[in-house]
């Protein structure tokens, strides 16, 4: 098995500098030194438990680039770039699709009217894409997605303005288990993820607020911002491996450990990250 490998992006730009979802304000702004250390912190974690950290160059004027979640869907060779709904963060893409194409994946792109974030709303559990719309993403979007790169994608719609992409109330961490945070979905949604998921854990309202659902997974780690002893104590009664690392700075923004990470080798809960290839034809 290959070392699994991350792209995060240094903050030297971060800051909250607009407001496109309900945990910004430019009235709350972030220390620039604070967050230089959380994002380190949560870099040498991640290294710490076993992970190749690429890095994304940081640019002035785009401070949400460090939220590499959003750069793209991977699906073995092949990144669907993302399309972002807000022109703030549009200036991201074409710095995403230059340092995917010089690292060897072959980038395509979804038509200019369909919004998509990447791995911020569409996360593999098992061999299903499960695929979060309305707020961000467009329902068209994942279908197309889908048909790219032949996967089968259960649309789940999101409810909650503070759980804007799926990645915020929803986390695979094996082919056959996931977190997740149940009031940020509708009934269709719920029944959706409880049809295709046989081991769900659901997390509370105020984990959910501390972004207990936007963890990063490296083998049997798993990685959130402080706050999440409900979950880390399940977490640990199915034999994973917790670990916190603060990340306050980024919560200002309404991101957190997931989201300031992406998984370019595939996440370990995508079934095709170990299937041979060969499955594919
Ligand atoms: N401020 C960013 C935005 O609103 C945060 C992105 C968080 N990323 C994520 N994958 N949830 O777009």
């Amino acid at each position: 098995m290959t070392q699994p490998w991350i792209l995060m992006c240094p903050p030297d730009y971060y800051g909250i500098e607009y407001e496109i979802n309900p945990w910004m304000s430019r009235s709350r702004a972030s220390d620039a030194e604070t967050t230089r250390a959380q994002w380190r912190a949560l870099h040498d974690v991640l290294v710490s438990v076993g992970a190749k950290v690429s890095l994304l160059e940081p640019k002035q004027g785009l401070p949400d680039l460090v939220f590499t979640a959003n750069a793209a869907l991977i699906y073995r060779q092949t990144a669907v770039l993302s399309r972002f709904r807000h022109a703030e963060r549009q200036g991201e893409e074409p710095i995403d699709e230059a340092w995917l194409t010089a690292h060897g994946f072959t980038v395509r792109r979804l038509p200019p009217d369909i919004y998509f974030e990447g791995a911020g709303d569409a996360l593999f559990c098992g061999d299903t894409l499960f695929a979060g719309y309305r707020i961000r993403s467009h329902a068209r979007g994942h279908q197309l997605v889908g048909e790219l790169i032949g996967a089968r994608v259960i649309p789940v719609e999101l409810t909650d303005d503070y759980h804007y992409h799926l990645d915020t109330c929803f986390c695979p961490i094996a082919p056959d288990t996931a977190i997740y945070y149940p009031a940020a979905f509708d009934e269709y949604g719920l029944q959706a993820l409880r049809a295709h998921i046989p081991n769900l854990i659901a997390v509370e309202r105020e984990e959910a607020r501390r972004f207990a659902c936007n963890a990063v997974v490296v083998g049997r780690s798993v990685v959130t911002n402080t706050g999440c002893p409900q979950l880390h104590a399940a977490l640990k009664d199915r034999g994973f491996e917790p670990h916190e690392t603060p990340l306050d700075e980024f919560v200002k923004a309404g991101g957190s450990a997931k989201c300031l990470t992406l998984r370019l080798d595939g996440e370990d809960a995508a079934a095709w990250r170990t299937a041979p290839a060969a499955r594919e034809a």
